[in-house]
């Protein structure tokens, strides 16, 4: 088994922040001959998630355009690391629920997104092992808002025009600030 969590904190990856040309782009599937690539990304990118900290990360996030993501839903210390390589949606409840989201490429950014409650997906794991599941709840909101980013959909492509300019523009200055305070 692949060690999901284990790297030295030096090994930490800059996230992207919107809008970028990568986070807008369709990622490439991962084929066999991205394996050694994608088995050293993996702990590079959940040692990054855990410590923004978030609890999802899709690879175009971290500038690698490529069709993978990790997740881990889990509260407080008990981890529960999930590795989507090429994951796809098989099937999507018609109930729908509503969640307020935010995204490590929009810091500080949250808005309400409505998606379906339940989702089955199929994937490959950090092993190249093909498996299906079914998730509901918090699960399946970050599963889909993570698959979104392959297709290089933000979850404020989900919402309307008006409130997505508000964010973007508020994102933008908030950037603004933070580069003038660094100097
Ligand atoms: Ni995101």
């Amino acid at each position: 088994m692949t060690d999901l969590t284990a790297t030295p904190p030096a090994d930490l990856l800059s996230i992207l922040i919107a809008p970028h040309a990568v986070l807008k782009a369709r990622a490439k599937p991962v084929l066999d001959r991205d394996a050694d690539r994608v088995r050293a990304l993996i702990p590079r990118m959940f040692a990054t998630m855990y410590h923004a900290p978030g609890i999802g990360l899709a690879a175009p996030q971290i500038g690698e355009s490529l069709r993978m993501a990790i997740v881990d839903v889990a509260e407080g210390d008990a981890r529960q690391p999930l590795v989507l390589v090429n994951p796809e949606i098989l099937a999507a409840s018609t109930e729908l629920a509503t969640r307020e989201e935010g995204c490590l490429s929009l810091p500080q950014q949250y808005a309400d997104v409505t998606r379906p409650a339940r989702i089955k997906i199929r994937f490959e794991d950090a092993d190249g092992m093909r498996r299906e599941m079914e998730a509901d709840g918090l699960l399946a909101t970050c599963i889909q808002h993570e698959i979104d980013h392959l297709n290089g959909v933000l979850f404020v492509d989900h919402i309307s025009a008006l409130k997505r300019n508000i964010i973007m523009r508020k994102l933008a200055k908030e950037q603004r600030i933070k580069a003038a305070e660094r100097g």
